[in-house]
């Protein structure tokens, strides 16, 4: 039996709840709060999002129960299948198993619909017409455009500049999908505006696109806004992968010894791993390893710190790993890692010492993403490409150690629209990006002032 190529679950053997590791934590999180340090309740967030996704933000019930429709519409790509790397194994000469979970299967290419899906159904069953949103790679942006479709909502896009220039094809998928996107910054909104004033050609960034959409939602009728990672119910809907990879791993009688996921603002990061987590937490052995770009290091260059998830201080404060608000990465191309917090859930189970974290550089991503698809034959996305990364360097500790350990990475997205970094990475014009230590330091003081989180109880 493990020595399945492809580890599949029937769809009656989909997970029913989704996990929310709010109950299992060994220490309170601190609660999100307003600029005057005290905490911000559900009524502060309902222009924003609707109630009944916000009670999902603040709960603590161990499984919330999948809605039906939701789950009709997972079905579509869900189960996804746990796949045995064996022709990576093969030219890396490594006695260790490597095994991904391929979350490149869905209609958008991404884990991302798996919150989209659930995010637009909150939404028209509380009422709402129209969601916003932001999108980096352009991943969440198809997800969320795709989803409103499928749901009967309006769509409206604000696209990270350098993402919108580097990636036409995405902005099409959108249209196919009903989606209605724009290069951010745009004249469209105050924040974007107040950006093009300073710098008319930003090549922007997830908190500016973040602000434009906010703003657009609280200004606009029936309509709320939707977060593609970061936020506590968002990386709740992405823990069907992890509840999935368990059973496959059940199936086969493995379970694994480290769990890698690339994280961005965490959503794919905390869907593979908040289940193994939660076994880590009653006792079992696991290493869990959350991976970054040099270019973005949130998690092992970010203090622990109240920040705001925007540029322009629209969302409450968040507890957090973050490189400041004001920081704008390099243009690097994993797009969906360019983001300068981490969400609250993955920052406090760092804190709690339940992770480990690594920044990789650009070039060793693609060197690695190229191995995986001329041996396993899938070309991954660039942001996951850096779970790669990290598998490979697993891979070949074990080889010098001589053992043979099972690693488990989750497979965030597929690369098919994501080309022209390949291309780049081809003709050497791709660099690894020197962090700018003077422009991070300044973007850290930009915190400076803000309230403190209390240190872990
Ligand atoms: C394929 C893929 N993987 C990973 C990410 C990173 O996001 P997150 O950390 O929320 O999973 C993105 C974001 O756009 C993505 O498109």
């Amino acid at each position: 039996m493990s020595d399945q190529v492809k580890v599949v679950l029937q769809e009656s053997e989909m997970p029913r709840q989704w996990y929310n590791i709010a109950a299992d934590l060994p220490h309170p999180m601190p609660p999100p709060v307003g600029k005057d340090g005290k905490p911000i309740g559900p009524e502060d967030l309902a222009p924003v999002f609707p109630m009944n996704l916000i009670e999902q933000e603040v709960s603590t019930k161990r499984w919330i129960d999948i809605p039906e429709p939701v789950l009709e519409i997972l079905k579509l790509w869900r189960p996804s299948p746990l796949y045995r790397a064996k022709r990576l194994e093969q030219a890396l000469k490594t006695p260790a198993k490597i095994y991904y979970k391929n979350e490149g299967v869905s209609p958008a290419g991404s884990h991302k619909p798996n919150t989209a899906i659930a995010q637009a159904y909150y939404n028209k069953e509380f009422g709402i017409k129209r969601l916003t949103t932001e999108t980096g790679a352009g991943q969440w942006g198809c997800a969320l455009s795709m989803s409103c479709k499928l749901m009967g909502l309006e769509c409206k896009v604000y696209m990270v500049r350098i993402s919108f220039d580097q990636k036409p094809f995405r902005k099409m998928m959108m249209r196919v999908w009903g989606g209605d996107c724009i290069a951010s910054p745009s004249n469209t909104t105050n924040a974007g505006r107040s950006i093009l004033q300073q710098d008319p050609n930003c090549t922007g960034s997830l908190a500016i696109a973040i602000s434009e959409a906010i703003e657009d939602a609280v200004t606009s009728k029936d309509t709320r806004y939707a977060l593609g990672s970061v936020l506590n119910h968002v990386l709740m809907h992405q823990t069907i992968i992890g509840l999935e990879a368990k059973k496959q791993f059940e199936k086969i009688g493995v379970y694994p010894d480290v769990v890698i996921g690339c994280a961005g603002g965490g959503s794919n990061f905390a869907g593979i791993s908040f289940p193994f987590i939660c076994d880590k937490i009653h006792g079992k052995n696991v290493r869990i390893v959350a991976v970054e770009p040099e270019g973005c290091p949130t998690l092992t260059k970010g203090p622990f710190a109240y920040d705001s998830g925007d540029v322009a201080m629209m969302t409450p404060l968040l507890p957090m790993y973050s490189l400041g608000h004001t920081f704008i990465p390099e243009p690097i191309h994993a797009g969906g890692l360019r983001y300068h917090g981490m969400a609250p859930l993955v920052s406090h189970v760092q804190r709690e010492g339940l992770i480990e974290a690594a920044a990789l550089p650009q070039l060793e991503c693609y060197k690695a993403a190229v191995l995986f698809a001329q041996t396993e034959g899938f070309v991954p996305a660039p942001e996951t490409s850096h779970a790669i990364a990290m598998t490979i360097r697993e891979a070949e500790k074990a080889k010098q150690e001589g053992k043979e350990r099972v690693i488990c990475m989750n497979w965030s997205g597929h690369g098919l629209m994501d080309l022209a970094g390949y291309e780049a990475f081809f003709d050497g014009k791709l660099k690894d990006v020197a962090l700018d230590e003077k422009a991070l330091q300044k973007s850290i003081d930009s915190m400076k002032g803000l309230p403190v989180p209390p240190p872990l109880a």
